[in-house]
This record gives structure tokens, sequence and C-alpha cells, in this order.
């Protein structure tokens, strides 16, 4: 089942029964590296835009809240597809985590404009800044971290009091086959994610789930349409 990016790129696709060997089994930073090399994610065409949309449609946005003034910390902020968008809002800092240097790399580049976004090669099962942001997001990256309780952890001790942690949760399978290697993943459940975080100290509100409505540009359905692409959690830190 295709499961990611769009059509005409290698596609992300869900490995149900099909055979891996170990060796084509990569980390998740060397698989960023590797599309980094292929400039991908980078001047994605509008269909494919439309494509990634699917994770983070109004609806996340709307989540965000009220962005001007706010200091913001995106978890695996890739080549700054979603970072872009905050920037503009008028965020007063961004500050951008990734794991992958090559990604990073390009998001430096394309990002240059923005005076005020900080990129930093961490992974956050290591960043923490105690009280350092408003709102802190992940879209389409949790599905890497193998320890999410810790990562939570981290986030939400990033987040000033009354601050939102909103993530974009893929539907998430334990294997991410990219045709010539694949990655290992991590999955959850949306509940488990609520769970963890009224743990950790954040009031959850109900998980959303987005529906895919995507039409390909050939006027076809997307062949997840009218099916949950992804959920979006949202917590406020007590
Ligand atoms: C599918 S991409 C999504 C990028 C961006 N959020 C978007 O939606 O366009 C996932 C990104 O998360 C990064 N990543 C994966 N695991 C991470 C971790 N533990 N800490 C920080 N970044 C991570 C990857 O390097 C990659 O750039």
């Amino acid at each position: 089942m295709a499961h990611g990016y769009g059509w005409g790129v290698p596609v992300l696709a869900l490995n149900h029964g099909s055979e891996i060997d170990m060796e084509e089994i990569i980390t998740a930073q060397e698989h960023y590296d590797r599309l980094a090399d292929q400039d991908h994610g980078r001047n994605d065409p509008p269909a494919l835009q439309s494509y990634m949309a699917r994770w983070d449609g109004p609806q996340f946005y709307e989540m965000l809240g009220r962005l001007p003034g706010r200091d913001v910390l995106e978890i695996g902020i890739g080549v700054g597809r979603v970072a872009r968008k905050v920037l503009k809002a008028g965020c007063h800092c961004l500050t951008g985590l990734d794991i992958s240097p090559k990604t990073l790399a390009i998001a430096q580049t394309d990002l240059a404009e923005f005076a005020n976004l900080e990129l930093l090669q961490a992974d956050i099962c290591d960043f923490r800044r105690d009280e350092g942001f408003d709102v802190a997001y992940s879209v389409l990256t949790f599905m890497h971290v193998e320890n999410k309780e810790k990562a939570l952890r981290n986030i939400v001790a990033s987040l000033r009091p009354g601050g939102a942690v909103v993530l974009s949760i893929d539907r998430e399978s334990d294997l991410l086959n990219f045709q010539e290697w694949a990655v290992r993943l991590y999955p959850w459940p949306p509940e488990q994610y609520a769970a963890a975080l009224e743990q950790i100290g954040c009031d959850v509100s109900e998980p959303v789930p987005l529906i895919d409505s995507l039409i390909r540009p050939d006027g076809k359905a997307s062949d997840t349409y009218g099916e949950r692409v992804a959920t979006l959690i949202r917590g406020t830190k007590r």
C-alpha cells in the first residue's frame, strides 16, 4: 500500500509480507541523508505538495494556535516544508531539530531569508531546553523515534506552562520500505501518545483523524481516499 511521498518519486510503502534482507535496513539518519543527496522534498511540484499536505492541513495549523511572538520548536524539520509556513505566520523564533545533517544543510539554504530560525542537528531524545518554547510540533517524524516516552518528556520539559505540543502522527507501520532499502519504524497508536502526554503533565484533547480527500492530477482518487492517513494530537502543558 502506498503510504508517503507521492507518485513519480520513490514511494514509501508498507511492507506487509514481502522479504527484506537485514543488510538493506538502514538508520533514519542515513535514509534522510540519502534522500537529501537526491534532492527529495525540495521544490516539490504542486501535486506532490498537496499529497504531503494531507498530514498538515488547516486543522493542523489551527491546532498550533496563535503564532506571532511565539517561540516555536519543530522536531524533524526536514527541508522546512512546514517551517516556512510557521515562520511566515510571524513566530518570534523557530528552532528546528533534525538528525540528518544533509537535510539540515538544505533547510539552511532554503530558509536563509529567515533571521529568526535556529537549526540544530539533534535527536529529540537528547534535546531539552527547559521552558524554552510556547509551541512544539512534529509532522511525520515520530514513527522514527524508538524511545517515545523520553522524546515526549523532553518536549514537554521544553514547553512553558500553558504551552502546546501538536503531533501529526502517520498511520504507522513497523517498516518503511523504500524499495532499495528499508528503515525500521516504531509504531504507536494515537491513544498511546495521548496517554503518555497526559502522564507527563499535559491536558490532551480528543485526537483528530485526518481523512484523505486527495484527487490526483489525473483525476483519480488517491489510493487512501476516504481513509484516515494521520491523526493530530494536541496537548497543553499544565
Ligand atoms: C518524513 S520527514 C518529515 C519532515 C517534515 N516534518 C515534513 O513534514 O516535511 C522526517 C524528518 O524527521 C527527522 N527525524 C527522524 N528522527 C528524528 C529524531 N529522533 N529527532 C529529530 N529529527 C528526526 C528526519 O531526519 C527527517 O528529516
